[in-house]
């Protein structure tokens, strides 16, 4: 289930983009990068990207894009660099369409459906909110929960789905962009095994992966842990 039509207008989503200075003591801070934000006017998408400036005091509206040096301490004291690069107006849409329309990505049921903790109490999330009054009553137990695809709890086969949902069904799935749609690929959690297209094409998504071929925008340094699970998963289809 998408909510995306059930937002108000005014609605204003946000994303904010940030690196530990130092992944092995988070307490030295953080610096953030830019905040992506989705605004609904007159029942359409807006969207908008701010750049936050090297002291953190202000950001400022970025349209047109632009590539800028990064480099952060990772968990095993390794010092890591990347040119980041600020999307484009047009490359917020590569992504986020649906229907050819601009439209949100994280929220929908499956992905809000998860036990966060609120006023101190551990509460489904969906439940929570409906209980607020700002989403409407839906049997919380009709919808999906999805696996975190780190958790060695979780079977092989949800981790792996929980991988291509978050990082590939925004673009593969009906709605989304014409060519990968026609793919025959829908990486969707909730959509059945026999429908996604994994099946007979194995060997293609892999090599794909491990390229850094795809996702098709957005690659810049390849997930190792990720990627590992993906082909471990793939491989025991
Ligand atoms: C490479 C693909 C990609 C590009 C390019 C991209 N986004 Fe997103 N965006 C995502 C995905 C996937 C999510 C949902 C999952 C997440 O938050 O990681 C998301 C989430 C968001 C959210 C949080 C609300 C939501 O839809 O989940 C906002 C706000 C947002 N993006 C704004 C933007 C804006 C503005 C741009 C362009 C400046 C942009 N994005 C470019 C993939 C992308
Ligand atoms: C930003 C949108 C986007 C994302 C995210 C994305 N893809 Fe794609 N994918 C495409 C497009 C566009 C094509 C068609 C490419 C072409 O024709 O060159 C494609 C094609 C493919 C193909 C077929 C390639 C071929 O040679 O025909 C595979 C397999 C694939 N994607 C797998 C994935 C996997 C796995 C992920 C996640 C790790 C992913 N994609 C994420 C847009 C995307």
């Amino acid at each position: 289930m998408n909510l995306e039509e059930k937002f108000s207008d005014g609605t204003i989503l946000t994303k904010t983009f940030f690196y530990f200075k130092d992944e092995r003591d988070t307490s030295l801070g953080k610096q953030i990068i830019e905040t992506r934000l989705l605004i609904k006017k007159s029942g359409i998408w807006n969207v908008a990207t701010y750049q936050w400036n090297e002291s953190q005091t202000d950001a400022t509206l970025e349209l047109n894009g632009l590539n800028t040096q990064f480099s952060w301490i990772d968990a095993n004291g390794k010092t890591l660099s990347t040119l980041y690069h600020v999307p484009t107006q047009n490359e917020c849409m590569a992504c986020h369409q649906s229907n050819s329309t601009m439209s949100p990505l994280g929220p929908t049921a499956t992905n809000l459906n998860r036990e966060v903790v609120r006023n101190g109490i551990e509460v489904n999330q969906i439940t929570h909110m409906q209980s607020m009054g700002i989403l409407d009553n839906f049997p919380v137990d009709q919808v999906h929960q999805m696996v975190n695809y780190k958790d060695k709890n979780a079977s092989l086969a949800e981790r792996g789905r929980a991988y291509l949902a978050m990082n590939c069904a925004h673009c593969h799935n009906p709605k989304g962009w014409d060519t990968p749609a026609q793919e025959g690929f829908d990486f969707r959690y909730d959509t059945p095994f026999d429908q996604t297209g994994i099946q007979d094409d194995q060997n293609e998504i892999r090599n794909n992966v491990v390229n850094g071929q795809m996702p098709f925008i957005g690659t810049t340094m390849l997930d190792e842990e990720g990627v590992a699970l993906l082909v471990e998963y793939l491989d025991g289809i």
